[in-house]
């Protein structure tokens, strides 16, 4: 399995450290559109090094930080960095598969994955996993890249048809989809797939 989709070893410290630079736009502007409502329980699902989780609890008042990411390097990893967030939430990451999530169901009110999804062999499983540890009301959001030039990690467009499938998908699950694209630079673009949960939301109206 190439480093990027578990990270182990000495290798994967430097692959960490390359995500952590290569994917800090990608992160940034998929913070910004969360919008957890104060006191929120949120999970990120292949978390790396933990720089989105850390964003959003050095930022949001949270009432819970999980995360699972199948790479124990990424989890020690992670776990030092928000041992020194701000905030007063709790933390829980753990080490484990996005097919099989280890959560209690409906425990979340925002469920989401930041360049991970592309990664996953059993996409519907997760996804299922996901909306099902989501609160009615509550925001599942995939973050995929898409790179607009040749010489990239992955054939031009890839992700605006990745991201149009996993639009399609959520709706499998009963979840009412929109997405939004924001572009970085000619080279690349984000899509921010977000799929609601049908019942009472808590917080403010989404900009997605
Ligand atoms: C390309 S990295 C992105 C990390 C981080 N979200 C970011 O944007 O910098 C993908 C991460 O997802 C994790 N991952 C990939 N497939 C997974 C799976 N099936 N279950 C749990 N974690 C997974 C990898 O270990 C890795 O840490």
């Amino acid at each position: 399995m190439h480093q990027a989709e578990k990270p182990r070893g000495a290798l994967g410290v430097v692959m960490g450290w390359l995500l952590e630079r290569g994917n800090a736009q990608q992160n940034r502007a998929t913070v910004e559109a969360l919008e957890p409502p104060p006191g929120a329980a949120v999970l990120e699902i292949g978390f790396g090094p933990g720089h989105a989780l850390e964003m959003l609890a050095n930022t949001r008042p949270l009432g819970l930080v999980a995360g699972i990411d199948h790479s124990e390097l990424m989890v020690e990893t992670a776990r030092r960095r928000l041992a020194r967030r701000r905030g007063s939430a709790a933390l829980d990451l753990r080490c484990g598969e996005a097919r099989d999530l280890p959560f209690d169901d409906e425990q979340f009110d925002l469920v989401y994955a930041v360049n991970s999804y592309h990664q996953w062999p059993d996409k519907a499983d997760a996804l299922a996993e996901m909306a099902g540890v989501l609160r009615p009301g509550g925001d599942l959001l995939l973050s995929i890249r898409d790179f607009r030039m040749e010489g990239q990690f992955e054939s031009p467009g890839k992700g605006a048809t990745t991201a149009l499938e996993a639009g399609e998908r959520m709706k499998d699950f009963g979840l009412q989809v929109r997405t939004r694209e924001v572009v970085h630079s000619p080279r690349r673009a984000t899509f921010l797939v977000r799929g609601r949960k049908p019942g009472p939301s808590r917080r403010v109206p989404s900009t997605v």
